[in-house]
């Protein structure tokens, strides 16, 4: 293979480039792959004339600090090769419209990206602008008058509906839902930096604690839209969820497909959503339709949803069978199969502190504030959230007055004035039990696991604390000051004496010399 990024060679297209057209008028970049094998087969013929650069390294060498993380130059090229090179260009045209200028940009195409982290806790409901976005493939551009949703299978009446249909209020009542979405890749460095594991082909993507945000949707429940097609037939299980969006994996590709099963439909939990916190779903989320499917892995709540298909057992389609699996720590490289990891769906317990950050210097006057969230999927929420300054013997409890408002599908924001007296390097960390119990793993090492997901462990992050309430510590940094010395960086050596002979001297005859006595 050829070299990976950042010294990937340049896309050199092998003659003629092919064409692809658009499904459908006014479906702009929504190439239809799941109902024409003749035409994935030829995308297949065509991947396997070249050679493409390797996924990135950034598990066993130190991650660029440039924003863009990483670029994807491998996905941009399937996309050159097969004559999808606009969808690239079109991507990054919606990052820069739709997202806020300071996202971190983790991964450039397909894109993923997540807010910085003071903003990330700053609101309960995550602004659109600063809501994380994972991506597969690029952004369809589907114009809303000329939308349908086709919902087929092992439905009793197929029907077609338009965005008017599900927006039309006689046929189904409209329902708006806070509602947190997390990528099952969230914290991942934490996993990276203990032990690397999978790459991943599309990039297992080095995301910090905001690959979660929460907002509040509007839709309809798909099980009213089921009902509306007269219920489904005996044995219908699962409905499948094909997202609009082109995808490849080993050299094939697709349409974004998952699934999710009708027990959790059944329940009112899985919503089609237009609405983003009471604006039209921004294109890179989805518009003009997505699923959001409360308390799952982020990966089932479908975005550019354009057909639902009642089907007996989950999806045969690789994001749902080959992706998102969970493996045991004794699997790896060496024996992972599809099918000995577990499918990941409900998403456990999890938190994080936002602030401060890991390696920040703290001068303080013996309390620290301590802000972040805390999350529990699979229908439970957060009921007590504990923070501990010396890595896990003491704990103190967040006050729940300082805890936001309890939703059952959504984060809860907290913050907590931490007494602290020691100084020097500490380990914060926090944890989180919900409503049924469940609390966090001690460490990342009890959850790691091969594909990097689900970073449920307590969150842990190194501070030096200088506190300011100690006469000694209150000294030096007046010293500091009057030499206009800064405290940080703390590696740089002081350029003052740490004290005078005469106070040496002093200190020296109070402990009775450096000597014992015999
Ligand atoms: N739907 C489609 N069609 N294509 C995608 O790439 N990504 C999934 C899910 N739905 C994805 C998708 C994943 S892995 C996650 S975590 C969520 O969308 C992220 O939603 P967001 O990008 O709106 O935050």
């Amino acid at each position: 293979m050829a070299p990976a990024e950042p010294n990937a060679p340049p896309f050199r297209p092998k003659g003629k480039l092919p064409h692809f057209d658009d499904e459908l008028e006014g479906w702009k970049g929504y190439i239809e792959w799941e109902k024409y094998p003749e035409k994935k087969k030829q995308v297949e013929e065509i991947l396997k004339q070249y050679d493409f650069p390797e996924p990135p390294e950034f598990q066993l060498v130190p991650l660029p600090k440039t924003n863009p993380i990483l670029t994807g130059e491998r996905f941009k090229q399937y996309h050159y090769a097969t004559g999808l090179g606009h969808l690239v260009d079109t991507s990054w045209q919606y990052v820069l419209k739709e997202k806020a200028e300071d996202m971190v940009h983790v991964l450039q195409f397909p894109y993923n990206g997540e807010p910085p982290g003071d903003r990330l806790v700053s609101t309960e409901i995550t602004r659109n602008e600063d809501f994380f976005v994972r991506n597969h493939g690029g952004v369809p551009e589907i114009d809303a008058d000329k939308y349908f949703l086709e919902i087929d299978g092992l439905v009793n009446n197929p029907k077609r509906l338009t965005l008017a249909d599900l927006q039309n209020e006689e046929l189904f009542p409209r329902e708006t839902k806070v509602v947190s979405l997390q990528c099952s890749g969230t914290r991942r460095l934490e996993q990276i930096r203990q032990y690397p594991g999978d790459g991943d082909e599309l990039i297992n993507a080095p995301w910090g604690e905001g690959a979660i945000g929460t907002a509040r949707w509007t839709g309809v429940s798909l099980k009213k839209v089921i009902k509306h097609c007269g219920g489904l037939k005996d044995g219908a299980k699962h409905i499948e969820l094909f997202g609009a969006d082109t995808y490849f994996k080993k050299g094939k590709v697709y349409n974004y497909v998952v699934s999710v099963p009708w027990r959790k439909i059944k329940i009112h939990e899985v919503l089609l959503a237009w609405e983003m916190n009471g604006k039209p779903l921004p294109k890179i989320h989805g518009f003009p339709l997505r699923a959001v499917v409360y308390g799952y892995i982020g990966a089932r709540s479908c975005k550019w949803l354009y057909r639902i298909r009642g089907i007996t057992d989950p999806s045969e389609a690789p994001v749902q069978r080959k992706e998102y699996l969970y493996y045991t720590p004794q699997i790896g490289k060496q024996n992972a199969l599809y099918s000995n990891a577990f499918s990941i769906q409900d998403m456990p317990v999890s938190s994080a502190i936002i602030s401060p950050k890991d390696m920040d210097v703290i001068t303080h006057d013996g309390k620290v504030k301590l802000r972040g969230w805390a999350f529990s999927g699979g229908g439970h929420w957060p009921i007590r959230v504990e923070v501990s300054p010396d890595g896990g013997a003491i704990w103190y409890e967040v006050p729940t007055e300082n805890m936001s408002t309890k939703y059952y599908y959504a984060w809860r924001l907290w913050e907590i004035d931490l007494p602290l007296d020691p100084e020097g390097w500490l380990e914060f960390c926090v944890r989180t039990w919900d409503n049924a119990m469940n609390t966090q793993p001690t460490y990342v090492r009890s959850a790691w696991n091969w594909d990097l997901h689900v970073t449920s462990s307590c969150h842990r992050i190194r501070v030096y604390s200088v506190n300011r309430s100690k006469p000694l510590t209150a000294a030096r940094l007046k010293a500091l000051e009057e030499h206009g010395i800064p405290l940080t960086p703390i590696t740089k050596p002081l350029p003052i004496e740490l004290e005078t002979d005469e106070q040496y001297q002093a200190s020296m005859a109070e402990q009775c010399g450096r000597d014992p006595l015999e």
